[in-house]
């Protein structure tokens, strides 16, 4: 397949809207071998006759795949993709690729999201009768092995999967979690520190062996490993709150609860009793959850930029019998929250951005967090005490007091200022 210059696509895209650095670019060497392994395999699978292999791309971060691959189809000039399918797990990489698309004027992928039609995240929609799934691997083993399963349960049994990394973050794991699922797996020499896994046929998921993945629940993996379901107990400050937590792969911390959100658990007693509050970036749900159990009267929007995240947190409240006061929305930061609409946000922000760590992921949720809140509205967080966040809620918040802090972790309450902030 020839592919209209990938090079000049992959030099014009954009980052946009994740937060953007100089050494966070839009493509890697691991995408480029992707599109050189999949423009191969299309082409030995058009020589076989076969023109559409139901292509399906999962992880592209910003289009660096989904784009070539549509410019050097026949709309574009080129050969033979003609129907793809697209699954991101970021509100951010699809607003990116959609953006990418529409600026290079390139079109043709059908985007799945999650439409909680299928048991699991990623159902028949997005795979059946898929030929040909390329595959960004995810730094999280989990969400591989969720992935892993469901294209071995949905796709065409003569699927092969292209899973592309860069060595560095690549591990023998990767094989091992996708050798659970598929009876061959192979890797390509390296090349500009990029490698690419190929992973073909299927096992029967009733036969895949029983290796327990961290995170996932007992019993092997089996098409109902994920979500994974962990039960809590002995949280909170007396010790006396309780939850199970549901998780699919991709999420943070997946069933555990993170020991930072641990700690913030402690001071639900000291927080407002509100009607209208916000988890910005819930994960698995366990802070809108356990908040809209100690408060009967609240409203807590759920709010992550992971779509296994907001499934996950949906469950979650679902289980603890609060899923009707809980909404889980799929957004980046609270893009489409109206502005001062919120008493009470709690936040345990993130400190990295894809593999690198970045204070500009948290630091763009204090300031969507300022906007969102109502004037004199409180904005509660934990962080990594060596993180010195302080400085950046007074600057882009109002006025922080800190209110616990163990040997790792600082509590703080921000009050919104009334003018607006920096
Ligand atoms: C440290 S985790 C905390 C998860 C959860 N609140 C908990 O306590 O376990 C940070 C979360 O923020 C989410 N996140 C990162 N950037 C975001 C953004 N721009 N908008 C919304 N959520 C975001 C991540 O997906 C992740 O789930």
């Amino acid at each position: 397949m020839n592919l209209v210059n990938p090079e000049a696509i992959h030099r014009a895209l954009s980052r946009w809207p994740e937060v953007d650095a100089e050494n966070l670019q839009a493509y890697d060497a691991a995408d480029r071998l992707l599109l050189e392994h999949a423009s191969r395999r299309l082409d030995r699978l058009a020589a076989e006759g076969l023109s559409d292999p139901g292509l399906v791309v999962i992880g592209d971060r910003y289009g660096a795949i989904t784009l070539p691959l549509l410019a050097g189809s026949p709309e574009g000039g080129g050969a033979p993709v003609s129907t793809l399918r697209i699954w991101q797990d970021l509100a951010t990489g699809e607003a990116a690729l959609d953006a990418n698309a529409a600026r290079l004027g390139i079109s043709g992928f059908t985007r799945i999201r999650d439409d909680e039609t299928s048991a699991g995240l990623y159902g028949p929609a997005l795979l059946a009768g898929a030929r040909l799934v390329l595959l960004r691997l995810p730094k999280n083993l989990a969400e591989l092995a969720e992935l892993s399963e469901a294209i071995a349960e949905h796709a065409h049994p003569e699927v092969v999967v292209l899973a592309a990394g860069m060595v560095k973050h690549m591990t023998r794991s990767m094989n091992e979690v996708l050798g659970a699922d598929f009876g061959s797996v192979t890797a390509s020499l390296a090349k500009g520190k990029a490698r690419v896994l190929t992973a073909s046929s299927p096992r029967p998921q009733e036969d895949t062996p029983g290796g327990q993945l961290a995170g996932t629940p007992a019993g092997g993996r089996s098409s109902q490993s994920f979500p994974a379901r962990e039960r809590h107990t002995g949280l909170g400050r007396d010790g006396d709150l309780e939850i199970e937590v549901y998780a699919h792969g991709a999420v943070f911390a997946g069933a555990k609860v993170d020991i930072g959100t641990r700690f913030l658990l402690d001071f639900l007693p000291r927080m407002p009793k509100v009607r209208t509050a916000i988890d910005l970036g819930c994960g698995s749900g366990v802070l809108a959850t356990l908040l809209a159990a100690s408060q009967p009267e609240v409203r807590v929007a759920a709010c992550d930029v992971s779509a296994a995240a907001v499934r996950s947190a949906r469950l979650t409240a679902e289980a603890h019998g609060v899923g009707d006061r809980v909404l889980a929305v799929h957004a980046d930061a609270l893009e489409g929250f109206p502005p001062a609409s919120a008493e009470l946000i709690l936040l345990n922000p993130p400190f990295h951005l894809g593999h690198s760590v970045h204070a500009g992921a948290a630091i763009k949720l204090f300031r969507a967090a300022a906007e969102v809140l109502a004037p004199g509205g409180e904005l509660w967080t934990v962080w990594n005490s060596h993180l010195g966040y302080l400085p950046a809620l007074e600057k882009f918040v109002g006025a922080t007091e800190i209110v616990g802090r163990n040997s790792k972790f600082t509590v703080t309450r921000t009050r919104r200022r009334a003018a607006k902030p920096a």
